[in-house]
């Protein structure tokens, strides 16, 4: 991560998000705020501005599925999969009761921003590295109300749950649902468990949806040659990953259950039931969790084999 530049991942989620919004096949995975809003962030900086023109040409659309092969076959189909599955998630919280809901490095994406105003008496939290924070506080300048809070933090210095607990505007007593998107794999795994635990400690109610990767030489991993370079060169090397067959025990350690976990195949039938994309990024899943209140709570639901 470089300090004083946003996040190039950042950039690169949402520029891969805004491509698709252009194929009729995939545009009802991308809402019309959500495109609105994306290129008003990406207008507001110099880097932003160079991701939007390469996305109005035709040569760095045709390259594309050339580039996506080498770094991540379908990676910007994924990106628009993996953001309809979490607002689904987090729309489907807010519908059970949870009144909070925290972005955990939310980098560039818009769900919060979008939901702040449709649901006014939900608390919405957003926390980033400080130079991409930033960029973001200043594009949505004058468009934000008071129950939307952005937060500059670097996890390697702070955790998630120093930083909230000392805002003024968070309430432990509320449930909570915490996005963390595209974000753990850039963790050392010892940072991952404390976020989780400290998380779990946090509030009554705690609900995090996330997405995991699995390790490059898994065979379910379809990344292409030149990721771990790509990534390298951009500062952003992953760190964390995990294989499917060992989210569930993993979770479980940190005082978690279940409730859901869907990879490449099951987010197509979702919500692509009726297209057969040229290419799915398979190794990267999505999965929501429930803290438990006590150990007997945890092997309760998921008993020990
Ligand atoms: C791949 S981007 C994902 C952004 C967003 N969650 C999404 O999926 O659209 C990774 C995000 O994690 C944030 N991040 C990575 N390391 C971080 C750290 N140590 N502290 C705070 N944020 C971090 C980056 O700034 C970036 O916004």
């Amino acid at each position: 991560m470089k300090d004083r530049v946003a996040s190039s991942t950042a950039y690169t989620v949402l520029q891969g998000l805004l491509l698709i919004a252009e194929k009729p096949e995939y545009r009802h995975l991308v809402t019309a705020e959500t495109l609105k809003t994306g290129k008003t962030i990406l207008e507001r900086s110099e880097e932003g501005r160079k991701r939007l023109k390469q996305l109005n040409s035709r040569l760095f659309r045709a390259l594309v599925p050339m580039m996506e092969r080498l770094i991540l076959p379908g990676i910007s189909t994924h990106y628009g999969l993996r953001k309809k599955y979490i607002r689904d998630a987090v729309e489907n919280a807010i519908s059970q009761g949870y009144t909070m809901v925290v972005n955990l490095g939310a980098g560039f994406d818009t769900l919060a921003y979008e939901l702040h105003s449709q649901f006014p008496e939900v608390t919405f939290f957003e926390l980033d590295h400080p130079a991409t924070s930033a960029h973001k506080q200043s594009a949505l300048d004058g468009q934000i109300s008071n129950n939307f809070h952005l937060i500059e933090v670097d996890f390697k210095k702070t955790s998630a749950k120093e930083v909230l607990v000392s805002h003024e505007a968070y309430d432990v007593a509320m449930p909570t649902v915490f996005i963390c998107e595209g974000v753990l794999m850039y963790l050392p795994v010892s940072d991952v468990k404390t976020l989780f635990s400290g998380l779990a400690e946090l509030g009554e109610k705690t609900r995090i949806v996330f997405s995991s990767v699995t390790s490059f030489s898994d065979p379910k991993n379809n990344c292409g040659p030149v990721l771990n370079l790509y990534l390298r060169i951009k500062g952003e090397p992953l760190s964390w990953t995990i294989a499917l067959k060992d989210l569930a025990g993993f979770i479980k350690d940190q005082g978690y259950v279940l409730l859901d976990v869907a990879e490449a195949g099951s987010l197509k039938d979702r919500y692509l039931p009726n297209i057969t994309p040229t290419m799915l990024h398979r190794g990267e899943c999505l999965v929501q969790v429930q803290a438990c209140s006590t150990r007997d709570e945890v092997e309760a639901s998921c008993p020990s084999e």
